[in-house]
Order: structure tokens, then sequence, then C-alpha cells
């Protein structure tokens, strides 16, 4: 197995206890900016990197290696996806269940220079400030609350940590925002859509088939980053693209092989402990 160290961990405690443990840590991703980072935030790096110091790029052979190594990363190389891995994967991804079976998924794939045409698009009206992003489906609360702003918050700032972007850089916010917007570089996009007079039920199987396709892209050695933010520049989207009026879009998402030096792909998310998710009943 090939594994990129992301972190540089000299610990006292063992690995898979990321709470309550003491230790040190030089975080690669931190090294060149270690006088600008609080400890609270270093150790917040070095729970990261304990829970699982590891990034995985090789194909993976259990389910269970696929859960465990599928992150959403956000650099990729342009080492270019073959048809029939790409046609396979969305075959294989289509078993998801769906109620009565109306599996109401549909996803265009770009490549090439369709690809790069959208991404053109949809950054020039990301750069437009007259361009407000506007989303037919509404994924986020209209107004944050506990848990889940801090939960949100502990992502985002993990990652503009890692890229070393402060609070209040917008030029560096809005260019790593950007980035989204070019499928992070990966050489194979996906936009999905939806029936726009499905029900909720449809948005819960569409869930499905999109795990579906994280999961079977590790087993071919690839890695995703399934991407909302797509859905808030549905008009610059259609423009390119031939999503009838009928159809809304869920999301994209970037297919491709891993870079393996990008800094934020060192990024590992933090889970909310079992027991607090969990309530068992006898
Ligand atoms: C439906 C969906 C949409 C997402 N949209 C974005 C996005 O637009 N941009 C992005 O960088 N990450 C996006 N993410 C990735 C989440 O930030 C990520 O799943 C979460 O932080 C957990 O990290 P992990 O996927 O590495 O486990 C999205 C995830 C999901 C499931």
């Amino acid at each position: 197995m090939g594994f990129s160290v992301s972190a540089l961990v000299v610990a006292t405690c063992k690995p898979g206890i990321p709470h309550g443990c003491l230790g040190y840590v030089v975080a690669h991703s931190v090294r060149s900016h270690i006088g600008c980072y609080s400890v609270s935030w270093l150790y917040h790096c070095f729970c990261l990197a304990m829970h699982n110091a590891s990034v995985n790029y090789d194909k993976t052979q259990s389910v269970s290696q696929a859960v465990n190594t599928r992150r959403s990363l956000r650099a990729f190389l342009p080492k270019s996806v073959e048809t029939k891995v790409i046609t396979r994967l969305l075959e294989q991804a289509a078993r998801a269940p769906s109620g009565t079976n109306m599996q109401p998924w549909k996803s265009y794939v770009v490549r090439a220079k369709t690809r790069q045409v959208l991404c053109d698009a949809v950054c020039a009206a990301f750069d437009d400030p007259a361009q407000k992003p506007v989303s037919e489906m509404r994924y986020y609360p209209e107004h944050w609350f506990e848990p889940y702003v801090s939960r949100r918050r502990e992502v985002g700032w993990s990652l503009y940590g890692l890229l070393g972007i402060k609070k209040g850089d917008h030029a560096r916010t809005h260019a790593q925002h950007r980035r989204n917007f070019q499928f992070f570089d990966a050489p194979v996009g996906m936009i999905f859509t939806i029936d726009r007079d499905l029900a909720t039920g449809s948005w819960l199987d569409y869930g499905m088939y999109l795990q579906n396709i994280m999961l079977l892209a590790r087993e071919q050695g690839l890695h995703t980053c399934p991407q909302a933010a797509w859905a808030d520049y549905h008009n610059a989207v259609r423009g390119v693209l031939p999503i009838t009026p009928q159809e809304i879009i869920v999301c994209g998402m970037s297919l491709g092989y891993a870079d393996p030096d990008a800094i934020e792909n060192s990024l590992v998310t933090t889970r909310v402990p079992v027991e607090q998710q969990v309530i068992f009943l006898e």
C-alpha cells in the first residue's frame, strides 16, 4: 500500500485515541507557518493526524476500506480517467436502492473541452459581483445553529488553516472557493440533476447513488469531492450543459486521481463519537 504521510507526529499516546492525550505534532501542513498557528490549532492537527495519519491513494479491496479511505479531496492530478472506468462506475452506482425503484438520478459527465468551457463560464459568473449565488435546492439551513454551525466552522478553518488562509483574507478565500468551479483540477467533472417535481424521498435516494459513486471510485484508486457549490451557479451551468428547465442541479462532483503532494488533501475531518449519535434501547 502506498501512503502519503500528511503529518510528522511525535506522540505519547496510541493512535486511534484522538482526545485526551498528550503529544506534539509538526504537521507538514504547517511546517512553513509554524509561528502563525496557536497551540490549540496544532493540538487539533495532532488529533486529526492521530485519528488517521495516512492518506490512501491505492485501490481499496473492501467496503470498509472504501468507506475509511474516502475523503473529499480538493487537488487532483491531470491524469485522465478511462471512459470505460467512468461508465462502469456510474452503471454500478445506479444499483443504489430507490423508493419504488424510481432511480431519480441523472448525471452529466464533462471532460476535455466541455469541462473547460463549463469551468470558464462558472468561474466568470463567480468572479462577477453582479451575479449572486442562487441555488434551486436548499442544502443548508437559512439560519445556522448549534451544533451544526460549530462543525461547519471546524471543517472550514481546518481546510483554510492548512492552506494558510487567514480569516478576512477575502482574495485567497475567493480563490480557494473558486477552485470548486475548476473541479479542483480533476479531469472529470460531474453535474447531477433531479426532476424538480420529485419529492424529498427521491433526494434521499439520490444521496445513496452519490455515495455509491464515491465508494466505487475508491475501488478504482480514484478520489472524489462532492460539490454543492455548483448548484449555486445553475444559471451559468445551464448556459453550457443541455439541462432542461424541469431539472434541478443537485450538486457537482470532481473525480480523478488525488494529488499526493497537495497540502489540502491531508485534511482529515472529525466525526462526532458514536455514543453521541446513537441511542441503544433494549
Ligand atoms: C452533498 C455534498 C456537497 C458538498 N459540497 C462541497 C463543496 O461545494 N465544496 C467542497 O469543497 N466540499 C463540499 N463537500 C464536502 C464536505 O465538506 C465534506 O464531505 C465534509 O467536510 C466531510 O469531509 P470528508 O468528505 O472528507 O469526510 C460536500 C459534501 C457533500 C456530501
